[in-house]
């Protein structure tokens, strides 16, 4: 049963049942609509209670059953909706859990809600590239304001019950059972007059200079959300409610929604909303998996090293309410490390403030403790390493740990591309070494890579992806090689840019092509903002550039292998990106943020090219485009080849919580999918053949596999992959 409806003395309590999140599906709709009629039509009733069975009153419209061309069933919400709200009884929302989307919406059309002081609400519909399509653009804004309720619809922002309270959302926010209190609120109301509860009737009220505010809103909103159509749709809808009566403002939604589809972003969101959703269900060859392997809990934890990335962990874990150690190699750094956390856990605490919730680190450092002392952490349930990325140092660190600890502790390491196994060899207990590859600023970037050994036990799986769901991360398995799945897709990506440049672009040419295409940030500033060195000294220790390399090497090969050795020449000029004030920008100071085209770089890359007799040629915007993204796909396929990712989405989960891909195109291996691999083969293909001395251009065995089957939708990529090597 969806939908069951009991009687409470002359209160009808309507609960919706439909697990996992009691989404409104077809049937839930049906079955709501037929159970509200008829408690409305019941001479017994006098009043109404709406509420989710399981704690949770309704998580919006089934994304389950939203296809590219259809949202009918958003129509049908709002004709529930219309119904409750018209209704002579008075109908009450008693909200636990959460109220999104589709559920605020038909909390919106009751006429009094009830939240439970833990509930959530919200609008999200713009994070999954659609808009409130059931009358929520139209009834916020009359019920808490136009600047309120933009705000909301534009960001998809989660609002716990006491801001709600605070905004006019809720008119009740109890600690106790939220329907109890709503029948209690429904019986008070029986009999009194209903027309100003009804939000359709009311009008927008505004004191503001409206034409302004929306192009001014527009106007932020196309450069916060650069390329993204969804939020702009937001706008629009709530700028109908000022300007259309109510129902034709219901009538504007539907249209805004219709154009949205045909944009391809709400299909490539709600993929990655579910391949999100399916990431922390992996499962081994062997069978074991998520659904029965379970996790130790994870009570302490230590961090060691407390630089770029320990700091934000050590923030992370104690956000996340997990007692930590923090061990630093000195006191100088341990002081560093120390301010820093301490800086950090003070903006979080100010971030719940605003949002109305406390924090147990409000006053001080909540669950950290700061010590030079390896022996304190002797009985802590799990311990991340994040010293330098040194493979000597981290074994010295692995086989000294692994001897003080107690036995059952798991070891984390937090390298971004160093081999598990070989650091998992020198410890008593190889089974408990996995990778917990954090992104930077770990507090703060949802990504974490958890990088299984040839060692790693399933238990230390289990514990370690579950470990991030609880620090509100998407944690993705993957296997071991170098530099995993994000980084190793990088790799090509960053080195075509070098060419690029040979080629006759200037760093903010290839910026601006993928930053319009949509990426956060192009490869140029985002090398500047991680420091140039860091790539420099990996080059370093793998002998492509310094002392190691033979001599006679030409300058533009290596391994027979054509080699840009520009960002080398940029580092031996002290050239490392914002920290230097200079890399392949100029910046306004040390550290600076601000980045300006180098009218050095320039000339140096004229003479440069002079140097090696290179005939530049115009490059447009797509050629950037296809040649910096197409060898990323290319590398994303020879992963799943290699079984070091276990399915396309995964790697799209990867890019888009990691690498600033844009959502709206779903992350690259979507993005090849509906680019066409034909395309995408045949491009990388002639490039190589004119090419032959770029390897990561050849297009590997099973992109070529797929064109030669006709394209299998990305789904059943997999199957197409037989008996290939599987590393998970
Ligand atoms: N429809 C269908 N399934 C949904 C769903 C929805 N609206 N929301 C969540 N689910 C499913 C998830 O896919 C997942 O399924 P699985 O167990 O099979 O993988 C399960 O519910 C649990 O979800 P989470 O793993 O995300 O659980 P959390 O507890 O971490 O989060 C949540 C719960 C906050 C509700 C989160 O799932 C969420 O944000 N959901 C999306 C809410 C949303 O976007 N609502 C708007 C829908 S569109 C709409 O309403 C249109 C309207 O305007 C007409
Ligand atoms: P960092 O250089 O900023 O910090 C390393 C810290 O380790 C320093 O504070 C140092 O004092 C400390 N340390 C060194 N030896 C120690 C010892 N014996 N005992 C205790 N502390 C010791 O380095 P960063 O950038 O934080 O990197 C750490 C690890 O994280 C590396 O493996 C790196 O590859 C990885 N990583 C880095 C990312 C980044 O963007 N910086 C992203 C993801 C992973």
């Amino acid at each position: 049963m969806e939908v069951t409806r009991y009687q409470s003395h002359a209160v009808s309590v309507i609960e919706i049942n439909h697990p996992p999140v009691n989404a409104l599906s077809s049937l839930v709709c049906q079955a709501l609509f037929k159970e509200f009629v008829e408690a409305s039509k019941d001479p017994s009733v006098e009043a109404i209670v709406l509420c989710g069975a399981n704690g949770k009153f309704c998580a919006g419209a089934d994304i389950r059953e939203f296809k590219s061309t259809s949202l009918m069933k958003t129509i049908s919400i709002e004709d529930i909706n219309g119904n409750i709200e018209s209704c002579k009884k008075p109908v009450v929302a008693a909200i636990e859990g959460v109220a999104l989307g589709g559920g605020l919406e038909l909390a919106l059309s009751c006429h009094y809600r009830v939240a439970h002081i833990k509930a959530i609400v919200g609008l999200p519909e713009v994070l999954i590239g659609i808009l409130p399509a059931a009358g929520g653009t139209q009834r916020l804004p009359r019920l808490i304001g136009i600047p309120a309720a933009l705000d909301m619809i534009v960001r998809g922002r989660h609002v716990p019950a006491t801001e709600a309270f605070q905004l006019g959302i809720v008119d009740q926010v109890v600690q106790t059972n939220a329907i109890d209190a709503a029948v209690h609120l429904a019986r008070e109301i029986i009999g009194k007059p209903l027309d100003n509860r009804r939000l359709s009737t009311l009008p927008v009220q505004y004191n503001i200079n409206i034409e302004d505010f929306f192009d001014n809103a527009l106007k932020k909103a196309k450069i916060q959300f650069f390329g993204a159509q969804a939020p702009l749709a937001c706008i629009e809808a709530v700028k109908a409610s000022v300007e259309l009566p109510f129902y034709q403002g219901l009538k504007k939604e539907q249209e805004l929604i219709a154009s949205l589809v045909t944009t391809g972003q709400p299909q490539a969101q709600q993929y990655a909303f579910f391949s999100e959703r399916n990431a922390g269900k992996w499962t081994l060859p062997s069978g074991e998996g998520w659904d029965n392997v379970s996790p130790k809990i994870i009570k302490t934890t230590a961090v060691i090293g407390l630089g770029t990335m320990g700091r934000g962990i050590v923030t992370s874990l104690s956000k996340a309410n997990i007692s930590v150690i923090a061990l630093e190699q000195d006191e100088k750094q341990l002081n560093q490390g120390k301010k820093a956390v301490i800086s950090l856990l003070e903006k979080e605490a100010e971030k719940l403030n605003k949002q109305g919730k406390s924090s147990s680190f409000a006053n001080g450092l909540g669950p950290v403790h700061f010590t030079l002392d390896f022996g304190e952490i002797r009985n802590v349930d799990l311990v991340i390493e994040a010293v330098y990325e040194n493979m000597g140092l981290k074994k010295k660190i692995f086989q000294k740990i692994s001897k003080i600890l107690k036995p059952d502790a798991f070891l984390c390491t937090n390298t971004s591309g160093l081999d598990i196994d070989e650091i998992a060899s020198v410890t008593n207990r190889p089974q408990n070494v996995i990778g917990m590859h954090f992104f930077s600023p770990a507090n703060i970037m949802r990504l974490l890579e958890v990088v299984r050994g040839c060692y790693t036990s399933p238990i230390t799986i289990a514990t370690t992806m579950s470990l991030g769901k609880t620090l509100g991360k998407v944690a993705v398995l993957v296997g071991n090689c170098p530099l995993f799945v994000g980084n190793r897709m990088l790799l090509p990506y960053v080195e075509q840019a070098g060419y690029l440049l040979e080629d006759g672009c200037n760093p903010e040419d290839v910026d601006n092509a993928l930053e319009h295409f949509g990426f956060a940030m192009g490869p140029f500033c985002m090398m500047d903002l991680a420091g140039l060195d860091v790539g420099w000294r990996s080059r370093m220790e793998k002998g492509l550039t310094g002392d190691r390399v033979p001599t006679g090497t030409p300058a533009r090969q290596r391994q027979g292998n054509r080699y840009c050795p520009i960002a080398d020449m940029l580092c031996e000029l002290g050239r490392f990106g914002q920290k230097a004030g200079m890399g392949w920008y100029k910046y306004e100071k040390l550290g600076g943020r601000k980045a300006s085209p180098d009218p050095w770089i320039r000339d140096f890359l004229e003479k440069y090219r002079n140097t090696h007799q290179i005939k530049s040629h115009v490059i447009n915007s797509e050629e950037i485009i296809q040649r910096c993204l197409y060898v990323l796909i290319n590398a994303g396929f020879k992963i799943l080849e290699d079984g070091i990712a276990t399915s396309p989405e995964d790697i799209d989960v990867i890019y888009n919580n990691g690498y600033g891909w844009p959502k709206y195109r779903g992350g690259p291996m979507y993005y090849a999918a509906t680019t066409g691999l034909a395309k995408v083969y045949e491009t990388l293909d002639r490039n190589y053949k004119a090419n032959p001395d770029i390897p990561s251009m050849k297009p590997t065995f099973l992109l070529r596999k797929l064109v030669a089957v006709g394209e299998p939708p990305l789904k059943e990529w997999k199957t197409q992959l037989g008996n290939l090597n599987n590393k998970l």
